[in-house]
């Protein structure tokens, strides 16, 4: 099994505190940036752990995923981890051969095509130039070096203000990476060394294997100018080019991450003699390549859907900034493909920094919720021709991140909001003392009769309590209601035999109370969305029914509930003018006269004709709205007032 050997955070940490609600054991944000904790660590220091150190190897093993998944969840990708094989000896002697960096964590299959030992022994090293004038050159330097390693290249990061042509003549493998300034020129810190390559007696470059990213910005006359003129003058001075120049745009890191794999792949098959070993550059573009979860892996399933084209037109907040905006993009993609599918393929071509939460299989992760289109939806158990219906011609999809939560960053929310009104109702069973049943195995285990599970069960068939949370129109306006998916929780554990008689009226109080059942302002909104909406509203209205009898129908809501009821009963349509008659009460009707005279000339709206309203002349007051309906129970009762009414 494969253990986490150290974890760090780079710079940049923006404090969202998403780490440390994943895995707390290892991450602690504090008021600047993240901490590794002491605990965790073999050098027991409690900072960044810059400088790598190692974790404990039970933590490494046990909180190995929960690390991954923090680390894929941190918004601004700063948090990194070194991974290898998990062994019962100590860290130290658990070293792998080639280190995995953090966002490369993938199984690559590279079995096909073994890589010899001896072609990872010996000189191993690569020279990454710099030119740079922002810092953007700098930074992927940077990151290519560390990427390097997976493929067991000694990488160097060089300032090509710092380096000089004999250096480079001696080197067998060399990257570089320049942008373009002014008007096709070389960045400040790489015109020195240009001069001197284009100058007389430059050496002869005929030993180096190279290749070349260059950056640029298409709006500028010579685009790339300064990477291209790098490309054209190490050939001429002899160099081998192995992998074709890459011209990245602006946003420069979808083309460099594309291109990587193959120009480090094909640098990791020069031999330490600086003989290219071509059979080995698709193993190591395996190793490089972060194994996609591509809509080609959809169609392996044999569910085809014919291609989609659609705009996509997609939510940006940037924290740091704190702006927010959106990002439209016209794709056309399989049909089959899962939303979540495509937010991959535009982070890997057209934007790396778009920010979502993924899941690793069908409704694994229910946190991967999106709302599309106004519909909410779990981003990788949704296929792209589902979110068709409704998405007009051509099709056009908004993609927000889930109403209801705090946005991080683009379609990242925090689940705080739902952890603290968790925190605060606490929805766990607290258990009386059962009956207990003997197994053939001979453990006892709690009773409880199969019609009861299953109800438990259906009542509790929720699918995500971070997309239920989001389905309440109150939740954004209220911040102190705890909400239909922790309310909904309550409700089931109050139903749960095994439940203690305190811990059930507690639960109970929670759900009468002003934060609980009767601040959801429209049951309605809730279950148009689809069999989980219906099932919460249903839960909603059979504990309210509940609270109500259990509190006699107090309260100006119940009273109310309480003789449209009875009407009901005694008529089987509701008949509003005994409603109102014996919800005012007597006092109330003298001082309603105008409304009661015209009860008692039966002007009132019970379905009869139109001319009725007319009759308003003759004795003017202001009516409630009518309600002339067959209702059979109860809860329908509530449902109509919740949705005529408003008054629940
Ligand atoms: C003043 C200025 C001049 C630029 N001139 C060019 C140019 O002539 N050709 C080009 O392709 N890009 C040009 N660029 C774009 C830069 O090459 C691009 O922003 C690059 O990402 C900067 O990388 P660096 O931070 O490593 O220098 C220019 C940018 C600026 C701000
Ligand atoms: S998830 Fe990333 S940005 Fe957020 S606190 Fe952790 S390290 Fe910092």
């Amino acid at each position: 099994m494969s253990q986490i050997l150290s974890v760090w955070i780079e710079e940049g940490c923006i404090t969202c505190d998403a780490c440390q609600e994943t895995c707390p054991e290892v991450f602690s944000v504090t008021d600047d940036t993240c901490f590794i904790i002491a605990d965790v660590r073999t050098d027991g220091k409690f900072d960044q752990n810059e400088g790598q150190a190692t974790i404990k190897v039970e933590i490494g093993t046990e909180l190995a995923d929960d690390i991954v998944d923090a680390a894929e969840g941190c918004p601004v990708e700063v948090i990194k981890f070194t991974t290898g094989e998990s062994t019962d000896a100590p860290v130290e002697e658990a070293a792998p051969a080639v280190e995995v960096v953090a966002e490369e964590v993938e199984e690559k299959d590279d079995s096909a095509i073994e890589i010899p030992a001896s072609l990872l022994e010996g000189n191993r090293d690569l020279m990454i130039l710099f030119g740079s004038q922002s810092g953007n050159c700098e930074d992927l330097a940077a990151t290519t070096a560390k990427i390097a390693e997976q493929v067991s290249l000694n990488a160097t990061v060089v300032d090509m203000a710092e380096a000089d042509l004999a250096t480079i003549a001696s080197q067998k493998r060399v990257m570089i990476i320049c942008s373009t300034w002014g008007e096709g020129e070389m960045p400040d810190n790489a015109q020195a060394l240009w001069d001197a390559a284009i100058g007389a007696g430059a050496p002869s470059f005929s030993g180096v294997n190279f290749n070349v990213c260059a950056l640029g910005d298409t709006s500028y006359d010579q685009y790339c100018e300064s990477g291209k003129n790098w490309d054209d003058q190490f050939e001429a001075m002899g160099a081998s080019r192995v992998a074709t120049r890459v011209d990245c745009d602006v946003d420069y890191e979808p083309a460099w991450k594309l291109w990587l794999p193959e120009a480090l792949g094909a640098l990791a098959s020069i031999d330490s003699s600086g003989t290219m070993q071509q059979e080995y550059v698709s193993a190591f573009i395996e190793i490089l390549s972060p194994k996609k979860k591509s809509a080609g892996a959809v169609a392996a399933s044999g569910i085809e859907q014919p291609d989609i084209e659609v705009s996509l037109s997609i939510f940006r907040y940037n924290p740091l900034m704190a702006e927010s905006g959106r990002d439209t993009y016209d794709v056309t993609v399989p049909g089959h493909a899962s939303l979540q599918d495509v937010l991959v393929m535009l982070k890997e071509t057209q934007d790396g920094s778009l920010t979502f939460r993924t899941s690793s299989g069908a409704g694994s992760n229910p946190l991967c919720g999106l709302s599309v289109n106004g519909n909410l939806v779990l981003a990788d158990c949704v296929r792209m021709i589902d979110l068709m219906a409704g998405a007009g011609e051509p099709a056009k999809i908004r993609i927000e991140p889930l109403p209801g939560h705090q946005i991080l960053k683009d379609l990242y929310v925090s689940t705080k909001a739902l952890d603290v009104s968790r925190e605060r109702a606490k929805p766990w069973l607290r258990t009386i003392d059962r009956v207990g049943a003997n197994t053939p195995q001979g453990t006892v285990i709690g009773v409880m009769s199969s019609t009861k599970a299953t109800a438990l069960h259906a009542m509790n068939d929720l699918v995500s309590d971070h997309l239920l949370h989001s389905l309440s129109e109150t939740v954004p306006h209220n911040p102190s209601y705890l909400g239909p998916a922790v309310l909904n929780r309550l409700w089931v554990k109050v139903n749960d035999p095994r439940i203690s008689k305190d811990c059930k009226e507690e639960m109970r109080e929670i759900l009468q109370g002003t934060d609980g059942v009767w601040a959801e302002s429209d049951l309605g909104v809730m279950a148009r969305f689809g069999r989980m909406g219906q099932r919460a509203s249903q839960n909603y209205n059979d504990c309210r029914s509940e609270l109500l009898r259990a509190h006699r129908f107090a309260g100006k809501s119940g009273r109310h509930v309480k003789w449209f009821c009875k009407t009901v009963k005694s008529s089987g349509t509701l008949n509003e003018t005994i409603l109102a008659a014996q919800t005012m009460g007597p006092i109330g009707a003298i001082a309603n006269l105008p409304a009661t005279l015209r009860m008692a000339l039966g002007f009132t709206r019970t379905g009869g004709p139109m001319v009725r309203d007319l009759q308003g002349w003759i004795a003017p007051g202001k009516m409630p709205p009518i309600i002339n309906k067959s209702v059979h129970d109860h809860h329908e009762v509530v449902a109509l007032f919740n949705e005529f009414d408003k008054r629940f």
